[in-house]
C-alpha cells in the first residue's frame, strides 16, 4: 500500500491555533534559577543551548565571582578597579547551571549579532567598552569557552535625538527585499545599506516618541508566502517628558502601530493593549503570535524612573486581527524593568532574566535587583496539547538556501492535512533594552507530508531563498502542528 501523502488545500487552511477555556488565564511559569549572580540587561541563546548573559563592568560588586580567585584589573572602570566580580555569565539549559565569564571592558547600552558561523559578535558599551567589539563563540563543552575582545576600533557614538533624547536603541528590521525598516521616535524610514540612501520616508508613527528611553517594542511579524510583504509592530511607550521631569508615576501608552513596511503607500493601523506598557520585550513564538511581556505601567527608562510593574504578559495574535488580536496572559510575580530581558528558548518556553533600576547591585528598597531567571510556558505547552506535539526524529544540520529539505517528526495524533504543519524558523536575536535585535520568524514554505510505515511522517520543505528573508546563520527549525511546537533542532542556514 502506498504511503498516504497529505498536500496543502490552501482553503482548508484557516487559523489551526487550539483554544481552549481553561479557568486560569493562560501561561505557567517557572523559576528556573534562584540566583544567578548577575542581572542580565543584554541576553542571546546559543546554538548549543547555553545563554549568554551579560550585564556591564562599571557597576561594582555582582553577586557571582571570577573562579579560581581571579581578578580584572582595570585603571578605567568607574567603580571597581580591581574587580573580582563577574559581569557576564553563561547559563547552561539542560541543568540550570551558571558559569561566570571573563568581559574586560564595559558593556553598559552595547548591541550584539551571531554571525552565519554562530560566533556572538557585541559591540561597544560605555566608557573603555565603547570601541571594543569582543567575539563569544559558544561551545558545545560549556567549560572552555569566553569572551575574547578584539582590538579598539573607531568610536560607536551613542544616539542622539531631540531634548529627551527619545532616538536610542532605534528599532531595525531587516526587510525581505533587503533594505532596513529604521525606527526612531516617532519617525522611520526604508534605508538601502548597499547604496547608503534612504529609500522611502514612513508616516510618523502617532502618540508620542517610542525609542530610549521612552520604548515600548518592536517585532516584524512572521515572514511567509513568498516573502512580498513585512509587517511591523511597534507597541506601547512612555509619556512624553516622564523621562525629563523624572514622572515616575506618570502613565504609559497602550497604543501599537502596525505598519505593512513593503507596501508602496504604507499606513500606521493603530490597536489598542490591553494593558500600558513602557519597556516591554517582544518574543516572536514559534508559531508567529508575538508575546509582549516584562516593563511597567508608569515613567521611563533609565535608573529609578519606572514604578507600578506590568506583571502580566499579553500576546498579539496577527490572525485574529478581525476581533482583538490581544490575549491577556496568566501574570508572574517578579517585576522586570529597566535592564530586563526575554528569549525564546528552543523547547518553546520564554526565558525571563535581569531587572536592575539602580546604579550598582542594590538589594532593599524598591525593585531590588533582579538575580532570579525565570521561564515563561505559552498555552502551547499545556499538558492537554501534549498529543499535537511533533517530535522531530531526523532533521538535517545544514541548509542551502532555495533547496528542498525532509524533516521526520513522530505525533500522537494523526496528521490529517499538510496544511496543519508549519516548518518555521526563528533566529536567536540579542535582546536588550526592550528589542530583540535581529529577531525574525521565517514560516517556510511546506510542499508535502508523506506518512511513513513506521508512524513517522516526513514533511518536505523549503530552505528560504536568499539571505534577506534569512541571514546566514543557526536557526531553531520548529515544526509546528496546529499551533503546538516541536522543541527546535538548530540548523546551520548557509548559502
Ligand atoms: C549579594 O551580595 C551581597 C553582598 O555580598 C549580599 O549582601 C546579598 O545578600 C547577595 N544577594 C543575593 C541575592 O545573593
Ligand atoms: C582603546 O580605547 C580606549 C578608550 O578610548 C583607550 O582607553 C585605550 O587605551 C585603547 N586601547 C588601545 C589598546 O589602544
Ligand atoms: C564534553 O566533555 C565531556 C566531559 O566533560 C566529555 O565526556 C564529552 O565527550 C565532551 N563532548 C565533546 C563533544 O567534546
Ligand atoms: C544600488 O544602486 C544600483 C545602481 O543605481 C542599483 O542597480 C541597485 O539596485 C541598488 N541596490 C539596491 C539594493 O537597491
Ligand atoms: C512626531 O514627533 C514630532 C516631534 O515631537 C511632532 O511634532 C509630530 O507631531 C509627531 N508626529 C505625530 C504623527 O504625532
Ligand atoms: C506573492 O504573494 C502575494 C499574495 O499571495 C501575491 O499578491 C503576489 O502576486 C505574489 N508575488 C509574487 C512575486 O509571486
Ligand atoms: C512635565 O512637566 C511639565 C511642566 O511642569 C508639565 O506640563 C508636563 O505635564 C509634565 N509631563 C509629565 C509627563 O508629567
Ligand atoms: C507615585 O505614586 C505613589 C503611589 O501613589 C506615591 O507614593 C508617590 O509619592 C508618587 N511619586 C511621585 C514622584 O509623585
Amino acid at each position: 500500500m502506498a504511503a498516504p501523502i497529505f498536500f496543502c488545500l490552501q482553503l482548508l487552511c484557516f487559523a489551526f491555533t487550539v483554544i481552549r477555556t481553561r479557568a486560569q488565564p493562560p501561561g505557567t511559569w517557572e523559576l528556573l534559577v534562584q540566583n544567578a549572580g548577575i542581572a542580565s540587561m543584554h541576553t542571546a541563546v546559543t546554538r548549543w543551548n547555553t545563554v549568554v548573559l551579560i550585564d556591564r563592568t562599571d557597576i561594582g560588586a555582582s553577586n557571582l565571582s571570577l573562579p579560581n580567585g581571579v581578578c580584572r584589573i582595570d585603571p578605567n572602570d568607574l567603580a571597581l578597579t580591581t574587580d573580582c566580580y563577574a559581569h557576564s555569565a553563561l547559563l547552561d539549559l539542560e541543568t540550570n547551571t551558571i558559569r561566570p565569564l571573563m568581559i574586560l571592558t564595559d558593556t553598559w547600552c552595547s548591541s550584539g549579532q551571531f554571525l552565519p558561523d554562530g560566533t556572538l559578535l557585541h559591540s561597544g558599551g560605555w566608557n573603555d567598552g565603547n570601541t571594543k567589539f569582543r567575539t563569544f563563540t559558544p561551545c558545545i563543552n560549556t567549560s572552555s569557552c569566553d569572551w575574547e575582545e578584539l582590538p579598539n576600533t573607531t568610536s560607536l557614538h551613542q544616539g542622539d535625538g531631540d531634548n529627551e533624547g527619545d532616538n536610542m536603541y532605534p528599532y531595525v528590521h531587516l526587510l525581505p527585499q533587503g533594505n532596513l525598516f529604521i525606527f526612531a521616535n516617532n519617525q522611520s524610514v526604508l534605508y538601502d545599506y548597499v547604496n547608503n540612501t534612504v529609500v522611502l520616508d514612513f508616516p510618523q508613527l502617532e502618540g508620542g516618541s517610542r525609542s530610549y528611553p521612552s520604548a515600548g517594542s518592536s517585532a516584524m511579524l512572521a515572514l511567509e508566502g513568498n516573502y512580498s510583504t513585512a509587517t511591523i509592530i511597534i507597541c506601547g511607550g512612555a509619556q512624553y517628558d516622564a523621562f525629563n521631569n523624572q514622572s515616575v508615576n506618570s502613565t504609559a501608552k497602550g497604543s501599537c502601530g502596525r505598519i505593512v513596511a513593503t507596501d508602496p503607500n504604507p499606513i500606521w493601523e493603530m490597536e489598542e493593549m490591553p494593558l500600558v506598557r513602557i519597556m516591554g520585550d517582544m518574543v516572536m513564538l514559534p508559531t508567529g503570535d508575538v508575546l509582549i511581556i516584562n516593563g511597567a505601567q508608569a515613567g521611563s527608562q533609565g535608573y529609578g524612573l519606572a514604578t507600578n510593574q506590568c506583571l502580566t504578559p499579553v500576546l498579539y495574535q496577527p490572525d485574529q486581527l478581525e476581533g482583538s488580536p490581544f490575549v491577556t496572559l496568566n501574570p508572574g510575580s517578579i517585576p522586570r524593568l529597566y535592564h530586563s530581558t526575554a528569549n525564546l528558548l528552543p523547547d518553546g518556553r520564554v526565558l525571563l532574566s535581569g531587572s536592575n533600576t539602580h546604579y550598582y547591585y542594590t538589594f532593599d528598597g524598591d525593585f531590588p535587583t533582579e538575580l532570579r531567571i525565570e521561564a515563561f510556558s505559552p498555552e502551547y505547552l499545556a499538558a492537554d496539547n501534549t498529543n499535537l506535539r511533533p517530535v522531530v526524529t531526523k532533521t538535517p544540520k545544514t541548509v542551502q538556501y532555495g533547496n528542498l529539505y525532509n524533516v521526520y517528526v513522530t505525533v500522537s495524533s494523526p496528521i490529517s492535512q499538510a496544511c496543519e504543519v508549519e516548518v518555521n524558523f526563528a533566529s536567536a536575536p540579542f535582546a536588550t533594552h526592550s528589542f530583540s535585535q535581529g529577531q525574525r520568524l521565517v514560516k517556510l514554505g511546506v510542499t508535502r507530508v508523506v506518512s511513513q510505515v513506521n508512524g513517522e511522517y516526513r514533511i518536505v520543505f523549503q530552505a528560504p531563498p536568499n539571505g534577506m528573508v534569512a541571514p546566514p546563520g543557526y536557526y531553531m527549525m520548529f515544526v509546528v502542528n496546529q499551533g503546538v511546537p516541536s522543541v527546535a533542532r538548530w540548523v546551520q542556514l548557509t548559502s
